[in-house]
C-alpha cells in the first residue's frame, strides 16, 4: 500500500537528513519568487500580493520564501535541486514548476544541480485573464529532468506535452498557488509505478494526494505549519478514499 510522510520544516534543512537513492522521481512547485515588472516589486511585495488577484474569493494564508532576487534564487535553488538530485535513484525523473518570468533561471539552476533537463512541458489555464495589448499569459510551465539516463525500460509511458487544467474552486481551494488534481495526477506518471515521490515544497501537497491516488507513496517537506497542516489533512483524507473496499468485493 503506498505510503506518505510529511515534514514541516526548511527544505535544505530537511533534505539533509533524506537517504541517499532513496526516491524515485522530485516533482516540486518551489516559489516562483517572481511576480511584478521590476526586481524591487518582485524582492518586496508577499506572495499573495503577487499572485492573487483582487476579485480571487478566498483569503488563504500568504506564504514564506518569496522575495530573492534573481541571483539569490539561482543559488538556492541550486542547492534544494542538488539535495533532490542525490536523494533520486539513477535514472529517475525531476519535474520543477515554473512561469515564463523565471523559466531561464530555473532551467539554469536544474543544470547546475547535475540534472539532465529533457523539455518542457506547458500548463495551460484555461480561464486565465486577458492582458489588454498583449498576449495572454495562459501557461506556467514544468520543467522536465533526469539525473542521468531515462530508465524508459521501468516506466514504458507515452505522455502528453502539453497539459490544460483550471485551478480548484470554492472549498476545493486549500493553497492560494494550488495545482489541479488533474494536472498533478498526469504529472506523476513520470514516476515508475509503486515509486516513492518526493516534493521539497509541499503546500497543500497536491503532488502527494496524486502519488496516492495513483498508488505511488510520497514524501513532502512544508515550512508553513498551517500548509503543512493542510497536506496532511489531504493526504489521510486521499488514502482514505483508496484504500476502501467497496461493499460485496
Ligand atoms: C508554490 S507553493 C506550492 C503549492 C503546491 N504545489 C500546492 O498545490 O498546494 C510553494 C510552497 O513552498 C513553501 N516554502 C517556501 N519556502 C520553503 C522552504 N524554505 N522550505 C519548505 N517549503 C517552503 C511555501 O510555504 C509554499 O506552500
Amino acid at each position: 500500500m503506498p505510503t506518505w510522510t510529511m515534514h514541516c520544516g526548511d527544505a535544505l534543512t530537511v533534505l539533509h537528513t533524506l537517504p541517499t537513492n532513496s526516491a524515485d522521481a522530485a516533482i516540486t512547485d518551489p516559489p516562483y519568487n517572481s511576480g511584478g515588472l521590476t526586481a524591487a516589486q518582485r524582492t518586496s511585495d508577499t506572495a499573495r500580493g503577487k499572485y492573487v488577484s483582487g476579485d480571487a474569493q478566498h483569503q488563504l494564508p500568504d506564504f514564506d520564501g518569496d522575495s530573492r532576487d534573481q541571483r539569490g534564487y539561482l543559488a538556492w535553488l541550486n542547492l534544494v535541486l542538488g539535495q533532490c538530485y542525490r536523494i533520486a535513484r539513477a535514472g529517475g525523473p525531476l519535474l520543477v514548476f515554473t512561469d515564463w518570468r523565471q523559466l531561464p533561471i530555473t532551467s539554469d539552476a536544474i543544470q547546475a544541480a547535475g540534472w539532465t533537463w529533457r523539455g518542457i512541458v506547458p500548463w495551460h489555464k484555461p480561464i486565465a485573464r486577458p492582458a489588454r495589448g498583449g498576449f495572454r499569459r495562459s501557461c506556467e510551465y514544468v520543467l522536465w529532468a533526469s539525473k542521468g539516463r531515462v530508465d524508459a525500460d521501468r516506466n514504458p509511458v507515452y505522455l502528453d506535452g502539453l497539459l490544460s487544467a483550471s485551478q480548484p474552486r470554492g472549498t476545493k481551494r486549500r493553497h492560494i498557488t494550488q495545482k489541479p488534481d488533474e494536472l498533478m495526477r498526469d504529472l506523476v506518471q513520470i514516476c515508475p509505478p509503486g515509486g516513492t515521490i518526493l516534493d521539497p515544497f509541499a503546500g497543500s501537497g497536491s503532488t502527494g494526494t496524486a502519488a496516492l491516488a495513483t498508488g505511488r507513496s510520497f514524501v513532502g517537506i512544508e515550512l508553513s505549519a498551517r500548509y503543512a497542516a493542510v497536506a496532511e489533512d489531504r493526504l489521510r483524507l486521499t488514502q482514505e478514499d483508496f484504500t476502501l473496499v467497496p461493499e460485496g468485493e
